[in-house]
């Protein structure tokens, strides 16, 4: 059994894309497969391409891995044609029948309503609208669109079959715990749950196929919208510490905080961690700046890494030390959770 879910443990934004990115080249999953829905955007720099994701999993940098799209997922049709299209992805890339479909119909109903754009501070790519129409059995399917005819597999079958081969595959879940439409800041969350239990059930996996579960964090907090963020800084204090950073779908500047390790041992305790990845170590100590090694960590860096495995209860086997997918710190091995 070996599915590897990898899952924001703050408010989004954590790096994921990058970390999953990281494992895919590492470890060559059989298959990668994204859930959540097109308002979550991922940013992976890899060879130096910036690749701006919506649809995609963040694996599509490793070759020899399948890219799936999760039944219980929402895309927006052109979001998908369009990065299909980009990045060449026609063949290795694939959505359930039953995946659910965003239109602009969507899209417009989330930007006509002020409650939701200037209260909750949505993203407005109609997701929840989509959600709704799901709720509501009026959805339409991917298995409704003549123009995704080439792009359509059981995905679940194809993941159960793998899963059950012993293969490595990897779940990749969108945003963070806090954003969960159940256990998140309600009613400043997204419209699904967003813990790694959820991200299975997107999938149609069960808990028993999973042999590890990544939650990632940053080395500090940003959300972006509205809702509580405990600690938040000042604009200006934040622009001096490099923390200031803009959303990959809406280019919203993000709001940010210092790391908050009662938000983040929650996330740890309700996804059952296996370990932790964190990103961004070099914005808080620059010296860590691609470093590749634990050993090529400043001390200081170190021991700040202890202490919050000390304080989470669970390794930290990841540290991301820049944008681009090879600068990371990967302990997998040592901690015996590299998939076998
Ligand atoms: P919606 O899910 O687009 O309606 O947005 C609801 C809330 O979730 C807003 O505060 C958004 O900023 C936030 N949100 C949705 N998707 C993401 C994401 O991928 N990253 C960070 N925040 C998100
Ligand atoms: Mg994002």
């Amino acid at each position: 059994m070996a599915a590897h879910v990898v899952v924001g443990g703050f408010f989004g934004d954590e790096g994921k894309g990058k970390i999953v990115a990281f494992l895919a080249r590492s470890y060559r999953p059989r298959y990668a497969v994204r859930t959540g829905a097109t308002n979550a955007g991922h940013t992976v720099v890899n060879n130096g391409r910036v690749y701006k994701l919506r649809a995609a999993p963040s694996a599509l940098v490793e070759p020899s891995t399948t890219l799936l799209v999760a039944r219980g997922a929402l895309v927006h049709l052109r979001v998908f044609l369009e990065e299909a299209s980009a990045y060449d992805l026609r063949g290795r890339f694939f959505l359930d029948p039953l995946t659910g479909i965003i239109t602009d119909e969507h899209v417009e109903r989330e930007r006509s309503d002020p409650y939701l754009m200037k209260t909750i501070g949505s993203t407005g790519t109609g997701v929840g609208a989509a959600m709704v129409d799901r709720v509501l059995r009026r959805l339409r399917l991917a298995s409704d669109y003549e123009e995704l005819r080439g792009f359509l597999a059981d995905t679940q079958g194809l993941l159960l079959d793998a899963i059950e081969a012993g293969e490595y595959v990897l779940v990749e879940a969108s945003q963070g715990y806090w954003l969960s439409l159940y256990h998140g800041t309600y009613p400043y969350v997204t419209s699904r749950d967003t813990t790694a239990a959820a991200a299975l059930s997107e999938a149609g996996l069960g808990p028993g196929h999973v042999s590890r579960i990544t939650v990632v964090f940053k080395a500090f907090v940003t959300r972006v919208g509205g809702g509580p963020l405990p600690g938040e800084l000042g604009r200006e204090e934040a622009e001096k510490l490099g923390w200031v950073e803009y959303g990959t779908v809406t280019g919203r500047p993000r709001r940010a905080a210092p790391f908050n390790m009662e938000l983040a041992r929650t996330a740890v305790r309700a996804n059952s961690a296996t370990d932790v990845a964190v990103t961004k170590l070099d914005v808080l100590f620059p010296e860590a700046r691609c470093a590749r090694s634990w050993e090529r960590l400043p001390r200081e860096a170190r021991r700040w890494l202890e202490e919050l495995e000390e304080e989470l209860g669970v390794p930290v086997s990841l540290v991301g030390t820049g944008e681009a997918v090879e600068c990371t710190v990967d302990r997998s091995r040592e901690l015996g959770l590299e998939p076998a």
